[in-house]
């Protein structure tokens, strides 16, 4: 497959590579817009770069999660998906293959928007039960990753005959900004998958914000969030016994390694993940296990460690349903209903920007 952005950042898809064995796959349902032009892509790149910085430079050391998910990083958080003790993606499946239908019930023929798409395993849960309603299937992937993106959207095309993509390669926040008018009665952005708890609460805030802005009266905001419990569950959690969860937090190391130029040696740092219940929050952290210097060369920087000193690389809040979805009405995003699985250990969240004359 072979995506050739336009003068204007609108890319038209040719097929290439015969990576389908479904010769029918029907490319004019596909259309995959790159809302990052050269120039955006340099300077989110630079942005990007002077978080490291900054990050590095603090009392208490933090690096940007985004650093995660280079392709190795990609793969092993598919990995810590599947692990017995990350409890969360199978709570949050078990939960849509119960509460989809009555999703579709409520927001009748709509289309799906879905931030930080991924594989999107999830969302074929909900297509299947707009699909059973009989309603038409339309879906916006958005992911800065064009090629996961490219590939999910073309399995979904094969398994779903009547859906179409139009999928946006970007940051959140500019496809927020920039999102089409809908072409269903109705649009829900999907942010699912508790990715909502990586952000610290200014950043969660603005994040409401930029959703209530982008929804139009009448529309939906479908959100996934891990729930606070015991610290056992959520310690075994991060902590799991194969060591997949520290190997991606070290990966982090490597790439930035790859990335900046650096000399990070991964065998003298730890991964090391506490729940912090006052903050309510899973901290992650990597943790020098000696006295040393790092450099990054491309960055131009050096930076000293004290033997046991932490690198802050992930917070993961875990939240109360009551006290987010009172948040998110003080915001303008309205709760319809709210979904948990038995256990009480994760909930899905279904709001509405409510019509200017119910507001
Ligand atoms: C992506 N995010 C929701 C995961 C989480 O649980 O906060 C990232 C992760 N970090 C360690 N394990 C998984």
């Amino acid at each position: 497959m072979q995506v050739t952005p336009t003068s204007n950042s609108v890319s038209a898809v040719t097929d290439t590579r015969d990576r389908h064995p479904d010769h029918s796959l029907d490319l004019t349902r596909l259309e995959i817009d790159y809302l990052l032009n050269p120039v955006e892509a340099n300077q989110a790149e630079l942005e990007a770069a002077q978080d490291v910085v900054n990050g590095l430079r603090q009392p208490q050391k933090t690096l940007p999660p985004r650093y995660f998910y280079d392709d190795r990083g990609s793969e092993l958080f598919e990995q810590i998906c599947n692990l017995p003790e990350y409890y969360l993606t199978r709570s949050e499946t078990a939960i849509f293959n119960t509460c989809a239908e009555a999703i579709a019930q409520i927001t009748g023929a709509c289309e799906l928007v879905e931030l930080g798409s991924g594989s999107a395993t999830k969302t074929r849960i909900l297509l299947n039960a707009y699909q059973a309603q009989g309603h038409p299937l339309r879906y916006l992937p958005i992911d800065v990753s064009a090629g996961i993106l490219e590939s999910s959207a073309r399995d979904l095309l094969a398994d779903y005959p009547s859906l179409t993509v139009q999928g946006l390669v970007s940051t959140y926040q500019l496809a927020l900004e920039r999102l089409v008018p809908a072409q269903l009665p109705t649009r829900m952005i999907c942010f699912i998958g508790s990715t909502l708890g990586n952000l610290d609460p200014h950043a969660c805030d603005r994040f409401f914000s930029q959703i209530t802005r982008a929804l139009q009266p009448g529309e939906y905001f479908l959100l996934g969030v891990d729930l606070q419990k015991p610290k056992e569950v959520l310690e075994a959690a991060y902590n799991d016994n194969q060591g997949v969860t520290a190997e991606f937090n070290l990966n982090m190391l490597r790439h930035l390694n790859r990335r900046f130029d650096g000399n990070f040696d991964l065998t003298q740092f730890e991964h090391w993940s506490v729940y912090n219940e006052s903050q309510h929050q899973i901290e992650m952290r990597l943790r020098s296990l000696t006295a040393q210097q790092v450099e990054l060369r491309a960055l131009d920087l050096q930076v000293e460690f004290r033997p046991g000193e932490t690198i802050l690389s992930e917070i993961s809040r875990k939240f109360d349903l009551d006290v987010l979805q009172h948040d998110l009405k003080t915001r303008g995003l309205v709760p319809i209903q709210s979904w948990t699985d038995p256990n009480h250990w994760f909930g899905v969240l279904l709001c509405q920007l409510p019509l200017k004359d119910a507001a």
